[in-house]
């Protein structure tokens, strides 16, 4: 079975980009994935410094957090934009990952990887900016990202109280884009 890893690149309590790859990460099962969703709040790694690195090692969670990126054929990944780019949290967790231990291949995290991508914003972008950065992040270090891509603008009108997307119009379009993200890279595993 196809195996997908959904995250946000948000911590935040009430992250809206958290709700819309919930949403994503529903279309991918529906199209008959296996879907794991995790929390970057779980996998919490220090500041990259490649000296602290050569003298502790890989942390814990930045290893455990690049096993999962191993262990699943592809990713949905939400990203809010900060200033115009991707937050530091997301970057790190990705450069950690990056970083190869004993015994794997290089960038084995993702390479031969599906990305389907997303950004939420109560602004009127929708963090559209982040997507064109993330996408060539993802693309230069072997993921292949789908071309379909989904900025939700003004997503916090877009909710409930409970912080769920409710707007029917956005759901079919996360949806859509989690179904293709599975579809990819079911048809990359073969
Ligand atoms: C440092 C910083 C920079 C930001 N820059 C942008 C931006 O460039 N574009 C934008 O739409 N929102 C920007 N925001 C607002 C974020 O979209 C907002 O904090 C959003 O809720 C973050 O996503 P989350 O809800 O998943 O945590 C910025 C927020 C922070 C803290």
């Amino acid at each position: 079975m196809t195996k997908i890893l959904a995250f946000a690149g948000s911590t935040r309590k009430g992250s809206y980009n958290h709700a819309i790859v919930n949403v994503a990460a529903q279309g991918a099962r529906e199209a008959g994935a296996e879907v794991t969703i995790i929390d970057l709040a779980d996998y919490q790694m220090p500041l990259f410094n490649e000296d602290e690195e050569a003298e502790f090692g890989m942390p814990e969670k930045a290893q455990a957090f690049k096993e999962l990126l191993i262990s699943h054929d592809g990713f949905l990944i939400a990203s809010p934009e900060y200033n115009s780019s991707y937050p530091a949290l997301l970057k790190n967790a990705i450069d950690w990952a990056s970083r190869m231990s004993e015994g794997e291949k290089p960038l084995e995290a993702y390479r031969g990887k599906v990305a389907g991508i997303m950004a939420a914003s109560a602004g009127g972008l929708g963090g559209m900016r982040v997507l064109v950065v993330l996408r060539m992040l993802l693309e230069n270090v072997g993921t292949m990202v789908i071309p379909n891509q989904k900025a939700i603008a003004k997503v916090n009108t877009l909710m409930n109280d409970s912080g769920e997307i409710t707007d029917e119009k956005t759901i079919k379009q996360l949806k859509n884009l989690g179904k293709e993200t599975a579809e990819t890279a079911a048809k990359l595993k073969q």
